[in-house]
């Protein structure tokens, strides 16, 4: 694997390099992730998208945030509703996480419950947060929409991981302890 560094500049220097692009993805595909699948509720009926951009942000208040595209119907949706979920996928949830990254596909209603706050969520992820939109910000190419928790809950279960644009299962020993 080659050492070189690569300096990046902002701006239009950047956008325009497709190698700079491409070894970006291949950098942020070492750093593994779980799955999540963002919903809102627009005019036009639910939107979801599988995202893997997906962090909390803070205690007080409660706060995640989520990366989306310009391109995102999902984006479009929690713009208008200004309320959104975040579902985090279970091991076993690829085929889910593959229908919510299709784009102009149907909503796939099969997929989703309601929480106990009305919100539209993945069935059977292993947990759930609905969130009121706190801050949207214009980063680039995407939106980061920033969203204070209302809702949450909790299944038991393993996660679903991705890892270098692949789905990977966790080979975690029954006796691992969650690092606590
Ligand atoms: C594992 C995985 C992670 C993804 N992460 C993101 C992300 O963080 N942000 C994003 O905008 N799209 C992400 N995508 C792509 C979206 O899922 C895809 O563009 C989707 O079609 C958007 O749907 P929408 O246009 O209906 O909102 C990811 C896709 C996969 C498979």
């Amino acid at each position: 694997m080659s050492k070189r560094p690569l300096t990046v500049t902002s701006g239009d220097d950047a956008r325009a390099d497709p190698l700079a692009r491409e070894r970006f993805r291949e950098c942020m595909g070492h750093f593994t992730t779980g799955v999540t699948v963002v919903i809102a509720e627009g005019p036009g009926g639910p939107a979801g998208a599988t995202i893997n951009s997906f962090t909390s942000v803070s205690l007080d208040p409660l706060l995640v945030l989520a990366s989306l595209s310009h391109t995102s119907r999902t984006l479009e949706a929690v713009r208008v509703s200004a309320r959104f979920t975040v579902s985090v996928l279970a091991r076993g949830q690829q085929d889910v996480a593959r229908r919510f990254s299709r784009t102009r596909e149907p909503f796939p209603h099969e997929d989703v419950s309601r929480s106990t706050d009305g919100q539209l969520y993945v069935r059977k992820a292993l947990a759930y947060l609905s969130c009121r939109m706190h801050s949207l910000i214009t980063l680039g190419d995407h939106d980061v929409v920033v969203g204070e928790i209302d809702d949450m809950g909790i299944e038991q279960g393993h996660p679903l991981v991705f890892h270098r644009g692949d789905f990977v299962e966790l080979g975690l020993g029954e006796g691992w302890s969650g690092g606590r």
